[in-house]
């Protein structure tokens, strides 16, 4: 498989001195579903807002799909699609224009981001939300809003970061059928975060782990199973749970 994201050397300090990335080398392949795993404060969520150009880097390189996203900026805004941690929408506008706008905003026609809309607004089940207030949603209808805003322009990557959080379990097994078939039929390369070890291994091919700023391990699920626990047969839970444990020794 060809690589989509390639990083190297990549570091990040906060203002306030946080080294939060302290040299990370990591390569996601074209197409695959990959889930970048770590405990909180890890580093999770300042790497993928330097790799969507939400915050600037201190040093290193990293590209997607062989962009430079410093340089390029339109570009990758059109090759990704972001779904970031925070709920940040807190909008009057209703969710049926929201979707629609951020259809325009890509370039699309009235038409097109009016179709594209109810194909999203179907594959996330928000037909009852669609005429509320975006700001006026629950938690998980806000995480399914966010996930569908992202997808608006069919980017080659999605970034989801802890997507089903809050999401009730119905909503949940909704959301893994559309990604998966993004990822299985739109080869849609998939980077997911979550603290739900039992979704990224159902749903995941791929992974790394981050502590404390750094990569631990990058390569497949199977492989770490069998790295850590001699087998890949046990859950990626216990896996987990068994690594962090040898770590901290
Ligand atoms: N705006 C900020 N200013 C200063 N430090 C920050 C800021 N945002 C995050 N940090 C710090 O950077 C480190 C990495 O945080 P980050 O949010 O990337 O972790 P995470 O792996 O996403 O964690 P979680 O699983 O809780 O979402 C933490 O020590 C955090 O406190
Ligand atoms: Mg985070």
């Amino acid at each position: 498989m060809e690589a989509e994201i390639v990083i190297s050397n990549l570091t990040k300090r906060y203002s306030n001195g946080t080294e939060a990335l302290k040299g990370i080398d990591l390569d996601v392949k074209r197409g695959e579903f990959f889930t970048l795993l770590g405990p909180n404060g890890a580093g999770k969520s300042t790497l993928i807002k330097v790799l969507t150009t939400l915050l600037d880097k201190d040093t290193g390189r990293f590209s997607i799909g062989g962009i430079n996203p410093e340089q390029e900026k339109t570009k990758i805004q059109n090759y990704i699609g972001v779904a970031s941690q925070e709920n940040e929408i807190d909008s009057g506008e209703k969710v049926e224009n929201l979707l629609i706008f951020q259809g325009k905003l890509f370039g699309l026609s009235t038409v097109d981001a009016k179709s594209r809309t109810e194909e999203l607004i179907d594959a996330f089940q928000l037909s009852e939300q669609r005429s509320k207030k975006a700001g006026t949603l629950s938690g998980g209808n806000k995480r399914r809003l966010h996930c569908a805003l992202a997808l608006v322009h069919r980017p080659q990557v999605l970034f989801l970061d802890e997507p089903t959080v809050g999401m009730d379990p119905l909503a949940r097994a909704n959301f893994w059928r559309v990604i998966n078939q993004l990822n299985q039929k739109e080869h849609t390369t998939i980077f997911l975060t979550t603290q739900y070890l039992d979704e990224a291994d159902k749903n995941a091919k791929a992974m790394a782990l981050i502590l404390d700023g750094n990569i631990e391990y990058n390569g497949t699920i199977s492989g770490f199973k069998n790295v850590v626990s001699k087998s890949d047969s046990i859950s990626l839970n216990d896996s987990y749970l068994e690594f962090i444990k040898s770590f901290s020794k």
